[in-house]
């Protein structure tokens, strides 16, 4: 048996930036609402024709040149998406394709929000039973790909980016990825799902005109789950490796609305300065908030070699997760 950690970290966002005022032209909201109610002031946003496995591929070269391997090195990819290129085939095999991993197999993994957790923890099996050595785990999604522009409920809350790591083993006697709570409820699929294009409700020319190809949500309802689902699994996982608020260097949750972080921190005794805050910058991004937030915790340097840090996660599904893990390099 093996320890696994993470060995590298990267993201990639579209260039094109839409605020919340060029926002104001197309749709009844107001910067302030959408400031006050989610913490988003902007977001990136794909152009025509750039698809989940460019963003996915291009962070991904970043990460194996930030380890200084090559991509025939990768024995896996988990490509956690809402949103891939296509039902089939997977995103995984388009990314494996892109960057040349020649000696990969992979397969997309859909946890919605809490796709990256789900996939941190398989990747973390898959190097901890000594199957695979090095695991290329992507959480990408092109939100603004099945939303509705006319619909301000959903479309201000969205945006598009991927973020990659490597996971590897750990050297002896090195700690990396300690422990992982992966929930789900499907009882709760009403309240955010995208009804149609799938085997329930095949493209027809009326489930596009009835806009069943877009993001549906009950915002309210989805908000109070995310509060309490996010805290239960950050306080258990504390909780039963014996790890206190104060001990964490850093909170990284899943972004979907800054109120849902700060209730959900505050619920666990978290300082604020611990806690990851980037949606002003890329709204929601679904599978690869969680990973666009380690890397930019790790270029600002608020992310060093033996910190102690927590992900979380809340998403359709419903799905949710915690994640505790060393930070190695
Ligand atoms: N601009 C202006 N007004 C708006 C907008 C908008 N973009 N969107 C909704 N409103 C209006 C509503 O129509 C409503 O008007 P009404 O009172 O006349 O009916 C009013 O604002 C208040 O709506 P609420 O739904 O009560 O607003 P709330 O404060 O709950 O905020 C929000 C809505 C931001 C969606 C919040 O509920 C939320 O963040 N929920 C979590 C959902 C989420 O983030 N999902 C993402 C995916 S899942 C995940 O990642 C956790």
């Amino acid at each position: 048996m093996y320890n696994a950690k993470i060995t590298a970290v990267a993201h990639q966002v579209p260039e094109k930036v839409v605020t919340n005022q060029d926002l104001e032209s197309i749709l009844e909201t107001s910067d302030e609402w959408i400031r006050t109610r989610t913490g988003i002031r902007q977001r990136h946003v794909a152009g025509k024709g750039v698809a989940t496995s460019d963003l996915s591929a291009e962070a991904a070269k970043k990460a194996l040149q930030q380890r200084g391997i090559g991509p025939e090195a990768v024995d896996c990819i988990i490509v956690a998406t809402v949103t891939p290129d296509m039902f089939f085939p997977s995103s995984a095999c388009l990314v494996q394709d892109k960057i040349g991993a020649c000696n990969a197999w992979g397969f997309d993994l859909s946890g919605a929000c809490s796709g990256f957790i789900y996939a941190l923890a398989t990747a973390a099996q898959f190097v901890h039973s000594g199957a695979y050595r090095t695991i290329l785990v992507i959480g990408a999604d092109i939100m603004t790909s099945i939303l509705n522009e006319k619909d301000r409920n959903t479309y201000v809350l969205f945006g598009d980016g991927a973020g990659a790591v490597l996971v590897e083993r750990t050297e002896p006697g090195e700690k990396g990825i300690i422990d992982f709570i992966l929930r789900s409820d499907g009882s709760g699929g009403k309240y955010l799902y995208m009804p149609g294009g799938g085997s329930l409700n095949p493209a027809t020319r009326e489930t596009v005109d009835n806009k069943m190809h877009f993001v549906h949500q009950d915002g309210r309802a989805v908000f109070k789950y995310a509060v309490q689902g996010m805290a239960e699994v950050s306080e258990e996982i504390l909780k039963r490796n014996n790890v206190c608020t104060s001990e964490l260097a850093l909170y990284v949750p899943h972004q979907a609305n800054s109120r849902i972080i700060f209730a959900a921190a505050e619920r666990i005794g978290l300082d604020k300065a611990k806690i990851v805050v980037n949606i002003d910058k890329f709204a929601n991004t679904t599978a690869a908030t969680i990973p666009i937030g380690l890397d930019e915790a790790y270029r600002e340097k608020r992310l060093r070699k033996g910190d102690l840090v927590l992900l979380a996660s809340f998403g359709a599904g419903f799905t949710w997760g915690s994640l505790l893990l060393r930070w190695t390099f």
